[in-house]
This record gives structure tokens, sequence and C-alpha cells, in this order.
């Protein structure tokens, strides 16, 4: 029944355009009290609708956001397999214990877990990952690869890799990879890779990976701490983006260079990874656990190490970003 008036709230909003509908007027066509009006203009603006209301006037849409459910991602995949089976739910605590659960079930690879909000998403080393509804893409990925545990972080460096290059074609923002895997615009964070596992040392049986993309957000949905490090592909471009196109546009990044990995190895990904760097030629101190090392970074290893000259030698620093 709400949900039938939600939608016809919208119907009426959008019927005017640039102006402002009456409160009265919504009433009347819609057969319904001041107060249940004010209880769906906030349902909807839980569920990301700006509305704008103007004492006296009444209301007017500002931004009217879209929805990642598989209907709506279909038309924009241009792929075989990765994004081709999808799991969607409109709020979920995190994407990630759900996609395990479904890998465990036996999800094919590129299996492709979907929601329009997480209330207790996850961040890498344990930390939260603020994940507010309708702005961002919140997704986790199923992969099964062939290969030995250790060589599992260089599947986080080719999904950065991926994510950076589908936005930067669909945006044409100056998106950067901050080592090993944060995307970042002048500094800023806009994207998150969590890889989780599971596996044997010398195989890996399924690997899910988190992703998290602030696409649509305005820093009002953002607590104040997060202003000042993050920010949203609409702040940095002045505009917004349809999240299932931008979706589709990294399942295909992600599907050319995950084949071209699997066939040739990880020297290529290496290569565009680090033209996408922002360290590469700086001087940079990395923690590793207790201790923190000093130096200029030089570049990807073979295995996906970043390789990090100091006054003692070159170190290989690996990175903590895979939790088993
Ligand atoms: C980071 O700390 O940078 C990684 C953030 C990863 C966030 C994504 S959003 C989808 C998936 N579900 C989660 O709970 N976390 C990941």
């Amino acid at each position: 029944m709400g949900k039938r008036i939600r939608e016809q709230m919208v119907r009426l909003l959008l019927e005017q355009k640039e102006g402002y509908v009456s409160g009265e007027e919504i009433s009347q066509r819609l057969d319904c009290s001041r107060t249940a009006i004010w209880k769906h203009i906030n349902e909807l603006r839980n569920e990301g609708y700006q509305i704008e209301a103007k004492p006296k006037t009444g209301y007017r849409l500002v931004y009217r956001p879209d929805r990642v459910a598989p209907e709506e991602l279909i038309p924009h995949l241009d792929t075989k397999y990765i994004g081709r089976k999808v799991r969607y739910q409109r709020s979920v605590a995190s994407t990630q214990p759900l996609a395990h659960e479904w890998a465990k079930e036996g999800a094919v690879e590129g299996s492709l877990f979907l929601a329009e909000e997480q209330v207790a998403g996850r961040g890498r080393m344990g930390r939260m990952w603020h994940s507010p509804t309708h702005s961002g893409i919140w997704m986790s990925l199923i992969l099964r690869p062939q290969i030995p545990l250790n060589q599992a972080p260089q599947l986080t460096l080719l999904t950065s890799v991926a994510i950076t290059r589908a936005l930067r074609k669909q945006t044409g923002l100056n998106i950067r990879i901050k080592w090993p895997n944060d995307l970042l615009i002048d500094g800023k964070k806009i994207c998150g890779i969590l890889t989780e596992l599971r596996g044997e040392q010398d195989q890996v049986h399924y690997v899910v990976q988190g992703i998290g993309i602030n696409v649509n957000a305005t820093e009002s949905v953002w607590p104040e701490e997060l202003k000042l490090i993050a920010t949203s592909l609409a702040i940095e471009a002045g505009k917004t983006f349809s999240r299932p196109e931008l979706i589709g546009a990294i399942c295909g990044e992600l599907e050319a260079l995950y084949e071209g990995y699997l066939n040739h190895g990880f020297a290529p990904i290496r290569i565009l990874w680090e033209q996408y760097a922002t360290i590469i030629g700086q001087e940079i101190t990395v923690r590793t656990g207790l201790h923190s090392v000093k130096g200029i970074a030089k570049g990807l290893a073979e295995n996906g190490a970043l390789l990090l000259e100091t006054n003692t030698g070159v170190q290989t620093i690996y990175s903590s970003d895979i939790e088993v």
C-alpha cells in the first residue's frame, strides 16, 4: 500500500518538472493526510530520492536514484560470465558474507552480489565501510582462479586496474591507484577493495572481491571524519552517473583483464598498474605489522609485491590486504 502511494507521489513530483507541488495537492490527489505525506517523503529520501521541501510552496524532486537490480544491469552487460549471475537485495548488513555463502553453495565464476545499501559494510583491517542507500556501488564478485594462495594479491591489483580503466572511460576523471588498492581522485578516496578467500596453500577455492565505490553520494550523507578523506564521482564531476552503466563497464574491463591474466600471467597487469599508480618514484613509508619501512617506490615485483628501494637495498613489501 505504502509502496503504491510512494510510486504515485514520485509520478506527481515528476509531472511538475522544475516546479513545486503543494502538500495540499498531493493530499487531495492521493487521498492521504499531510502527516502520511511527510512520512512517505521521508521514506523516499531514505531510498535515495532528494526532495526539496519549501515552506508555503511545496515539494520538488531534485534527484531520482537509479537501481542496481539485475533487470537494470543486464542491458549494460557485454560479458560472457562476469555479472551474468546476480543476486540482489535492497538492504543487507554486508554483501561479503552473503557472497561467501553463495560461493559455498557452488556459485559459478563471475557471480555478483549487489545491494543498494549496507548497514554494516566492511572495510579492510576491520574498519567499517559507509554504504548509504542508492548512492554507491556495493558489490561482491566471486572468482574461482586456478592459482596458489600466494598469488591472490595479484587479483586485487587486477581489480583496481579494471575499475580505474572503467571509471576513467565513463567519467573522464583522473582516477589513480594508491598502493595496494585504493582508488583516489586528488588524494581523496572514491573506491576500496576488500579481497577475502578460501583455499589451501597450493590452490585457491574461491575469492570474494568486495568492491565499494562512492558514485552519487553528496557530502551530506557522510560523517564528518569521512568528508576530509573521501569523495564521490558526482562531487568530482559535478553530475550524477548511472550506477548500472558503471557496473556494466567495470564487469567488461574485469573480464578482459582476468582472461588476459589467466592466459598470459600477471606481467601485462603489472605494467598497467604502474601506469595508474600514484607512488612510483616517490618516497613513501610503509607500515608492515609493527615496523615501518621508508624508501622509494620502484614498482611491482613479478608476483605483485611492492619493490621499495631503501638504505639497505631493495625490499619486497607484501600488502596485508588479503584476509584468509
Ligand atoms: C577498504 O577498506 O578500502 C575496502 C572497502 C570495501 C567495501 C566493499 S562494499 C561491498 C563489499 N561489502 C562489504 O561489506 N565491503 C565490500
